[in-house]
Parts: C-alpha cells; sequence; structure tokens
C-alpha cells in the first residue's frame, strides 16, 4: 500500500491533482517537477525553481548519460556547498577522466557506496532485538540514490527523499533507465516530513546528519514517523575523529579546533567551505538521541567496512571506549 503524503502545515492527507498536491484543509499546493513532488521549503539555491523547469523539459528528451551531463551544467555555482565540493573535484579532472567517470557512473556512484551501506545497514540491524519488518523504507538524504537502488533489490517499497530536487530527480532518471520501478522519490527536508506519524518499518539516513541543518528537529520527525518496532539506521560523523582526515575537506584532527577557525582553514588550504558541515560529538549526539527516542536507541562506535585497510585492521582491536569518542564514525540504531 503507497503511503499517503500528508500537509506540512496540518498533518491532512494530501490531494493528487495534475501537476501537484494539494491540502484539503489549508489549500497548500506542492507542485511535481519530472514525476517529484516538491515538499521542502522554498529554494535550496537561488534560481533553483528555473533549474527544475528546466530539467522538467528534458526529462524524457534525454538519455541518462545526456541528462546526467546537462544537469550538471545546470546548477548555479557557490550555492550549495555540498554540490559545490562535487563539482569542484568534477572540475579538476580531464576530458577522459570525466568520459571514464560517466561510463562508471553506475558502479561508482551507486553500486559501489550502495553495497557499502546496504552491509552497514545489516550489521547494524544485528544489534535489533525482535522481528525486523522491511515492507516500507526510507532512505532520508538519498542524494542520487545509491541506498536506495541497492535496497530496492532486497526490501519491497522504498521511499527516497533529497532536500537537492536535482539530485533525487537525476536519482529517478537512472532507476527509470535500469528498470527499478519499486523507489518513490520526494524532495523534502529531514526536518519536515510530509509522511504521517508510525508510517515507516526501516530508515535510513547514511552520510547526512552532519548536513543536516537542524539535527534535532530531523532526529524527532524520523522517530515520529517510525513505526512502532520499526528501526532506523544511520551514521554521524565524529566531530572528535582522530582516525581518519575529515571526509568533507580531507584534513585531519580540524574538529579539535574552533569551528569558525576550520571553516577558514578549510576555504585557505582546500578552496572549500566548511561551516556547513556539523559534525557530533559522541557527547552531543547522544544528548539528541536521548531527547528524540528515550533510551530505544544504540551509538556503535564501529563498522568494519567492506573494502579492507590498514586503518579498519588497527581500529578492529582499539578499545570501544577509544572508538566510541575518537572513531570518524558514530553508527545509530534507533527502535520506538
Ligand atoms: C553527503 S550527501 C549523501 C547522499 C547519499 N546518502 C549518499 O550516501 O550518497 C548528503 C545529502 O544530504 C542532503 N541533505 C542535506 N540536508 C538535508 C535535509 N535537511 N534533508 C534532506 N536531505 C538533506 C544533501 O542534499 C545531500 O544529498
Ligand atoms: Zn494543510
Amino acid at each position: 500500500m503507497p503511503i499517503a503524503y500528508c500537509c506540512l502545515d496540518c498533518r491532512q492527507p494530501l490531494e493528487e491533482k495534475p501537476g501537484y498536491y494539494q491540502c484539503p484543509k489549508c489549500r497548500h499546493q506542492y507542485r511535481v517537477f519530472a514525476g517529484v513532488p516538491n515538499f521542502k521549503p522554498g529554494e535550496i539555491y537561488p534560481g533553483e525553481e528555473r533549474v527544475l523547469e528546466d530539467l522538467e523539459k528534458q526529462y524524457d528528451k534525454m538519455s541518462f548519460e545526456e541528462f546526467l551531463n546537462y544537469a550538471d551544467s545546470k546548477k548555479e555555482k557557490n550555492s550549495l556547498p555540498w554540490e559545490l565540493r562535487r563539482t569542484m573535484r568534477f572540475e579538476n579532472k580531464s576530458g577522459a577522466e570525466k568520459q571514464k567517470w560517466l561510463e562508471n557512473y553506475s558502479q561508482e556512484v551507486i553500486i559501489k557506496a550502495g553495497q557499502e551501506q546496504i552491509h552497514v545497514t545489516n550489521i547494524l540491524l544485528r544489534y535489533a532485538k525482535g522481528q525486523i519488518r522491511h515492507e516500507t523504507c526510507l532512505d532520508i538524504g538519498c542524494g542520487r540514490g545509491p541506498w536506495a537502488v541497492m535496497a530496492a533489490k532486497i526490501y519491497q517499497q522504498i521511499y527516497a527523499l533529497d532536500m537537492d530536487m536535482a539530485s533525487v530527480i537525476i536519482a529517478k532518471k537512472y532507476c527509470a533507465d535500469q528498470g527499478i520501478n519499486n523507489i518513490t522519490f520526494l524532495a523534502a527536508s529531514s526536518s519536515a516530513l510530509p509522511f504521517p506519524d508510525n508510517a515507516f518499518d526501516l530508515i535510513n539516513s547514511q552520510a547526512v546528519l552532519e548536513h543536516v541543518d537542524i539535527q534535532l528537529k530531523s532526529l524527532e520527525e524520523i522517530q515520529r514517523i517510525l513505526a512502532p518496532g520499526g528501526y532506523f539506521v544511520g551514521d554521524s560523523v565524529n566531530r572528535y575523529n582522530m582516525v581518519t582526515p575529515e571526509p568533507h575537506i580531507d584534513l585531519r584532527l580540524i574538529g579539535f579546533m574552533p569551528k569558525s577557525l576550520a571553516h577558514k582553514l578549510s576555504l585557505a588550504i582546500k578552496k572549500f567551505p566548511y561551516d556547513d558541515i556539523k559534525p557530533l560529538s559522541y557527547g552531543e549526539l547522544t544528548a539528541m538521541l536521548r531527547q528524540t527516542f528515550g533510551t530505544k536507541y544504540k551509538i556503535i562506535p564501529f563498522v568494519e567496512s567492506l573494502q579492507p585497510s590498514l586503518t579498519q585492521s588497527v581500529l578492529k582491536v582499539m578499545p570501544p571506549c577509544f572508538l566510541k569518542h575518537f572513531n570518524h564514525t558514530h553508527y545509530i540504531l534507533g527502535t520506538k
């Protein structure tokens, strides 16, 4: 059974109209672009709506590869730090490297990343007590869709959302190209989810919490829409990571500096902003999870990656109290 979208203002089930959803009570309308409903508040960068209208026009006319190139050329620069970081890495590649990247898109962006994330999901679910249901799953901050695409092979019905609607449209186009038809894509913010209470059996959110503007509100929303007995699996980059370079800017021990200094240093050395990333310490994450999940959560300090490395072998033998405070990532399992 599909889950009915709810109005963000008054939680009424929305009515589907041609090209939009409408709230029967407050009459609020939520526009649909290229088959993706838009529930996020406002534009996330200036000119976003124009970009989305262009993407909608081209959606059916282009192959996936053409569409991906087109979408990447459309993004407004200096507006979305996460995309800026990705685009700048891409811009440093030569023409041949770009072509190779496009040819390997499935393998590099979707399959490899998706397999790693499903592996994390499975490891975290081993800590779950009782029966695990997977009928309705949600990926929050799905980006271009690695978790959702791999999960679609295992689970029945998947919803995948992101604030960045262009990424969601690209992910939808990829799935259409690959014949994957059990994922429903939407654009929304994790801090205002257009779903009724208790809707999902499994909620995943990996590589997202440190990007989210209102982290506590997002965890509250996740807990609200999780079904009783359902599970939330996620991760959170550790501010006091002592074992690897900070994954967004590739600088070591940056979390030990005051945040404003870390941002300035990142701009000076890496030319990337860092004020949009909010990694939590173990204490901060614990406090937020306690407020939202009560006692029904666990923080798992280490999950062995599918990719063997020297760092992984060393981390495996580290005492849990060290890992809890100083490993690169905290893994989260929540229930209700
Ligand atoms: C590092 S990417 C990870 C994407 C995907 N989970 C993956 O692993 O490939 C972080 C994603 O979080 C999204 N994001 C940031 N804040 C968000 C919010 N408040 N609600 C939903 N998505 C958000 C960004 O647009 C971006 O796609
Ligand atoms: Zn309403």
